[in-house]
């Protein structure tokens, strides 16, 4: 379990209103601290996630010897002294990812590669997500790589070894996936190309690019040439979380008296689905002072009461907002008419079964929302009614739940609301700020 457990009472508030600095993108975190550790010299990378994921990447990588800078606990910047590429040292013990799938298939990537073995764990929920899909292509580079239950599960045993270059088709969008293959390829004799039916976030891509990797990339196609010499240390500063902004534009769309400004906010298009979705929905949201923060794009996004109409959303926007799903089901439930997702299973395989928990928990507030097989269909237009919830440890959930929250009739409590520091530490401190009641 992560932290403490803590049971969170959210009042509606009479009005919400203020200007947010979300926390620095999650995934870019991640790709920052490992790519980092792998360069040649010295990176400082500020305004880095702190959420319980990113330091679960930064404890695993100082397990394999790269030395870190700086408080991790309380600063968001930090000095990564990068090992270069025969860097690394093998662990005297097994790695623990925690909740992190991305810690977890990023670094399994790196460590096939790696003349050692190490071994990778999670918490109960992370050894119940699929690993095969990480396996399969791994092995076809030539890696000795393991699961538990014939290769399906974590722990992961990795025996490290010169590997060759692949091509390898993507059989889900899956951004994890396609770094793990990439990072793999880094070290590999030969290119390695990845064919993708459905852009997942670049942000691998980006990165590696920047820091001087011989990287070719278009929506279906992205070919890699091995490094020969090591990647290129950066300074970078991380552009703020869009999938932390989420919440603040579906808490400002759907509450009656609000008017939040989310600054500095990353808007790289294969993460922007949400504000599609929301535009689409007839939010009244702004995306203003556009502008690129090292090699990502990001802006200011200001976002008022709206009245939503449902929407029918799936295929290729899903890999661009798979994780905000929960919460797009919170507006949909306030939104007029029937809202229908689809394309969307990768949710079954999240931090929880994202349908299921989705389903039950805004059921319990009142809302008439269906299971489909790959989503769910939401008729909306009934106004919430306070509730005991569950967060079923999944921090985008305790965090939506939270959002429906802010508009019901009365008061919801929502049990385990620890595991928002999953992503976003500050998230209930940020809600207090924002809500005057
Ligand atoms: C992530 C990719 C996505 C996303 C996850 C973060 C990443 O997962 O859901 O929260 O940082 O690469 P998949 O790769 O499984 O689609």
């Amino acid at each position: 379990m992560v932290g403490k457990a803590l049971l969170k009472r959210i009042t509606p508030p009479r009005q919400l209103t203020g200007d947010v600095a979300v926390p620095g993108d999650k995934s870019i975190s991640h790709r920052a601290i490992i790519l980092s550790s792998l360069a040649s010299g010295s990176s400082k990378i500020s305004n880095l996630s702190l959420g319980r994921d990113c330091l679960s990447t930064i404890h695993c990588l100082k397990r394999l010897g790269v030395e870190f800078a700086g408080e991790v606990d309380q600063a968001s910047s930090l000095l990564i002294h990068g090992l270069g590429n025969n860097g690394l040292t093998e662990p005297e013990n097994v790695l623990n990812a925690g909740n992190s799938a991305t810690t977890m298939r990023l670094l399994a990537g790196v460590l096939t590669t790696q003349p050692f073995l190490s071994i990778l764990t999670g918490d109960v929920s992370l050894r119940s997500r699929p690993m095969k899909r990480l396996i399969e292509p791994l092995r076809l580079m030539g890696a000795e790589i393991y699961g538990r239950d014939e290769d399906s599960f974590a722990p992961l045993v990795i025996k490290g070894r010169r590997l060759h270059g692949t091509t390898y088709s993507l059989p889900v969008p899956s951004a994890q996936l396609k770094s793990a293959i990439l990072l793999a390829g880094l070290f590999a004799d030969g290119s390695t190309t990845i064919e993708q039916l459905q852009p997942s976030r670049d942000h691998t891509e980006r990165l590696l690019k920047r820091m001087g990797a011989k990287l070719e990339s278009d929506n279906t196609h992205i070919i890699l040439t091995p490094l020969t010499s090591p990647l290129a240390s950066v300074d970078l500063h991380v552009p703020g979380d869009i999938s932390s902004a989420a919440y603040w534009l579906v808490a400002g769309a759907i509450h009656p008296n609000a008017g939040v400004k989310i600054t500095n906010c990353g808007i790289n298009p294969t993460r922007t689905g949400i504000v599609d979705a929301l535009l689409d929905m007839g939010a009244k949201l702004k995306v203003e002072n556009q502008r690129l923060d090292g090699n990502e794009p990001v802006a200011d996004l200001y976002i008022e009461s709206s009245q939503l109409k449902a929407i029918e959303i799936g295929g290729d926007i899903m890999p661009r907002l798979i994780d905000e799903i929960p919460l797009l089901a919170v507006a949909a439930c306030v939104a007029k008419g029937n809202t229908v997702i689809k394309d969307a299973g990768e949710l079954r395989v999240k931090e929880s079964d994202r349908i299921v928990a989705t389903v039950r928990e805004l059921s319990r507030l009142g809302g008439r929302v269906e299971e489909l097989p790959d989503g769910m269909v939401i008729y909306g237009g009934r106004p919430f009614i306070g509730a005991e919830v569950k967060s079923h440890s999944d921090h985008r959930l305790a965090m939506s739940l939270a959002i429906a929250g802010l508009v019901a009739k009365g008061d919801t409590e929502i049990h385990s609301a620890q595991v928002a520091e999953i992503s976003y530490p500050t998230f209930w401190e940020e809600l207090e700020r924002l809500a005057i009641y």
